[in-house]
């Protein structure tokens, strides 16, 4: 015999995985830090009832697997991740033209992202290239900060700099675009080549490089200016800079995979993450400091200005182009990545 609370408590979970059956299911490509992705997954499972399986992959390894699994996607939406890489998605027809009623909330660039890329590609938040450095090491080492780009390839800074691989990494595709916009394409090819010199590891993650930072073991990367933040409130003793010959920047973006098969999730999914509560949970899970697209929500406390960080006017028209990216980040393999130190 069943008991009534038993049969009470059966009734209720059969009531709630047919709820949850109802509502489906969405498969969400990550590119941001862990905490976040882990948030943003959870959140939004608990507010609407849709079961998130979600996976972690850097701007340009999602690219490649969304490129991969085109015929046949698995994946229904992808969350973060610098703008250009969803701008070639979006060029290759991998996603999908979306429009949000959450779009009056949002920052003019975020909106720019989104007709840049026949809206299929929305902006969620935005942060500034610049330095990481550990204070501590300079200091043993007698290396003063990084001021300039043209500082770090100066040989006192010979294996104490790291930069993510542009293959992987969209943090790293930013900092080879805003060269060559900064100085022309030969001569920044001639810069990475000399830092190339100074350079000991080109982890996949863009975060990888600040990260060793902030365990001392090395002296500087070039980061997003909010991953440095996010190493010093931890408690790690680093420091950032903005090259004083200015500087680029990212619209992290999201974008609907086209053919989605839980298209109705991904939309439902796409405006909740356009709404000021669901942008404070990088910030509050997670220490994350980027700047929120919409503008409702508040700048996180501590987080870098990008008002008074001195930025270049980055054509993501022409950075963002597939064409374009790929020949660039072949050209850093060869050239660059290829040789030895
Ligand atoms: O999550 C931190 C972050 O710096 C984002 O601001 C950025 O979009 C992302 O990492 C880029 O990661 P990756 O360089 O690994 O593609």
């Amino acid at each position: 015999m069943v008991s009534a609370r038993a049969a009470v408590a059966l009734f209720l979970l059969l009531c709630a995985a047919s709820t949850s059956h109802a509502q489906g299911s969405l498969n969400l490509v990550c590119s941001v830090q862990a905490e976040w992705c882990q948030a943003i997954a959870t959140g939004f499972q608990r507010e609407s009832g849709i079961r998130v399986a979600m996976v972690m992959r850097g701007s340009g390894e999602a690219l490649a697997a969304i490129r991969a699994e085109a015929a046949n996607p698995r994946t229904d939406l992808w969350f973060g991740g610098t703008g250009d890489p969803h701008l070639n998605a979006a060029e290759d027809g991998l996603t999908q033209p979306n429009e949000s009623a959450n779009n009056a909330a949002l920052h003019p660039w975020a909106l720019a992202q989104w007709r840049q890329s026949g809206q299929r590609a929305i902006g969620v938040y935005a942060g500034a290239i610049g330095f990481g450095f550990n204070t501590e090491v300079l200091a043993r080492r007698n290396l003063a900060p990084p001021a300039c780009w043209e500082d770090l390839a100066t040989p006192r800074w010979r294996g104490e700099v790291q930069l993510a691989n542009p293959a992987s990494s969209g943090t790293a595709y930013v900092v080879i675009a805003t060269l060559v916009q900064l100085r022309g394409e030969d001569a920044a090819f001639d810069f990475l080549k000399r830092l190339h010199a100074n350079v000991n590891a080109y982890p996949r993650s863009g975060t990888g490089p600040i990260k060793a930072v902030a365990r001392g073991e090395t002296g500087v990367s070039v980061s997003f200016v909010h991953d440095a933040v996010t190493e010093k409130n931890a408690g790690f003793p680093v420091a950032w800079a903005t090259p004083c010959e200015g500087t680029g920047y990212e619209i992290g973006s999201m974008s609907i995979i086209r053919g989605a098969r839980n298209a109705a999730q991904a939309r439902r999914f796409y405006d909740w993450a356009l709404t000021a509560p669901a942008q404070r949970l990088g910030f509050d899970a997670g220490g994350q400091l980027q700047t929120p697209s919409n503008r409702s929500a508040p700048l996180p406390p501590g987080a870098p200005d990008l008002n008074a960080i001195r930025l270049i006017d980055y054509d993501f028209a022409r950075y963002g182009r597939s064409a374009e990216r790929r020949r660039l980040i072949e050209r850093w393999e060869r050239e660059v990545g290829a040789l030895p130190r």
